[in-house]
């Protein structure tokens, strides 16, 4: 379990395990686009305010990956307790 905050909208969640940020966030009322939720297409990419983000999927390259500026929401978690996002 870790926390999400999407900053621009104000909303922070409680991701639990079985459950994505995208579906989180959307359940609390966040504006946020998906499309394959299998981390492939990028249609779920945002960008990393705070927090260490635990990538899924091939959208991302290595490098974007270490940088961890920004995160597919539809399946990648978080390694910090608290995820700070740009949404
Ligand atoms: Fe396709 Fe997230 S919805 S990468």
């Amino acid at each position: 379990t870790f926390t999400v905050e999407a900053r621009k909208s104000g909303v922070t969640v409680e991701v639990k395990d079985g459950q994505t940020i995208a579906s989180v966030l959307k359940a609390a009322g966040v504006d946020i686009d998906v499309s394959c939720e299998e981390g492939v297409c990028g249609t779920c990419l945002s960008d990393v305010l705070e927090g260490d983000p635990d990538h899924r999927g091939e959208y991302l390259t290595d490098e974007e990956k270490v940088a961890g500026d920004v995160i597919l929401v539809c399946c990648s978690r978080s390694k910090s307790p608290k995820l700070v996002l740009d949404l």
